[in-house]
């Protein structure tokens, strides 16, 4: 007996249900977004999963791994299944285990003076994420795969190469599963971010086609921030690149990613705020969300000198129209 989760069905919603899926939300939500700077990126990954290939996206926080493993996923035009890595993650995690026990009890009333009661235990295997994708031959997305244990992920070795699912002992009954030809598998990792992760096997990664995303050049985070935040290209590119001008400071104890920017840009553009260092509500924000992320002096607190910093930033890169005075004193 095994039970089994649902793959993010890439049909309508169910009969019945309001609202679509909320995991169908999110790979439509990032098949949806422009190709932007990505586009060369996204032909080539595709081309290696349509021949077979398990692709893996390496790349710093930001960089749009999982936008493109989501938007590569929904291309395939297969159901999708996500699993994200987790440093508590062990075989049965990804394949399945027995859940529990179901008893059923016959009672034979044959002869009305005797009653015959027989129980039987059966074990209740449960299938996860990885045997249904293999089976069902959808696409697997595994995000941030290298924060799941190496052992968890053995797993995959032979999933990968022979195209055979072994099964735990006394698994589903048997010992192992073909996988199906329809089975795709989409990895993301973070090299940079070590902080919880665990080195990525050799041999899983030889397996693999692995594309190195660098993040986003300046023109393609200036079109992200127009589309996702409605800005001018002249109020886009003031934000992009005091955020930019940050990152290559490397001053900073966090890296400032493109979330930072699409962070100011969102908030800036829903308070009507002006892109200018006399707006001192634009001021403010851009300390709130990119100050967090200076090295900390002693007390934990940012630097004030490394703050004043990122103030000349702002001041260099988002002049006041007219030649109007920075709004530094008027700052909460
Ligand atoms: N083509 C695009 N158009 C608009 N926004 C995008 C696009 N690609 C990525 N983004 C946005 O950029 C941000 C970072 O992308 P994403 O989450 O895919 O990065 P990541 O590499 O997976 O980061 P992390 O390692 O932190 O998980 C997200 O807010 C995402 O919505
Ligand atoms: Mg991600």
């Amino acid at each position: 007996m095994a039970q089994r989760p649902t793959p993010i069905d890439r049909c309508a919603p169910l009969p019945g249900t309001e609202s679509e899926d909320p995991m169908l939300a999110v790979v439509n939500a990032a098949s949806q977004l422009p190709a932007i700077g990505l586009a060369a990126v996204e032909a080539r990954a595709l081309f290696y999963l349509q021949a077979g290939f398990p692709l893996h996206l390496r790349g710093p926080a930001g960089s749009g791994k999982t936008t493109l493993a989501l938007r590569l996923a929904d291309q395939l035009k297969r159901p999708v299944m996500l699993l994200v890595g987790d440093a508590s993650f062990d075989t049965r995690h990804l394949v399945g285990s027995e859940g529990g026990t179901r008893t059923r009890r016959v009672v034979d009333r044959y002869i009305s003076t005797v009653m015959k009661v027989e129980s039987e235990t059966e074990s209740v295997w449960l299938d996860r994420t990885l045997t249904v994708a293999c089976m069902e031959g959808c696409t697997l997305v595994y995000d941030e795969f290298n924060r799941a244990p190496a052992t968890a992920n053995n797993v995959l070795l032979t999933v990968l190469e022979e195209r055979i699912l072994v099964l735990p002992k006394a698994g589903r009954g048997e010992s192992y599963v073909k996988v199906s030809p329809d089975f795709r598998a989409i990895f993301t990792s973070n090299p940079v971010d070590h902080v919880g992760t665990h080195p990525a096997q050799d041999a899983l990664v030889d397996r693999m086609v692995t594309i190195d995303l660098e993040g986003f050049d300046r023109t393609a985070e200036i079109a992200i921030l127009r589309s996702r935040a409605g800005l001018s290209a002249g109020d886009a590119a003031r934000i992009v690149d005091v955020v930019r001008d940050f990152r290559a400071s490397r001053e900073y104890a966090q890296r400032p990613t493109l979330r930072a920017a699409l962070m100011i840009a969102e908030l800036a553009a829903r308070g009507g705020m002006r892109i200018a260092c006399d707006d001192p509500r634009f001021v403010a924000l851009c300390l709130d969300i990119l100050g967090a992320k200076l090295k900390p002096a002693a007390d934990g607190l940012p630097h004030p000198q490394q703050r004043a910093l990122l103030q000349k930033l702002i001041d260099h890169f988002c002049p006041a129209a007219g030649g109007a005075k920075p709004a530094r004193g008027s700052l909460p």
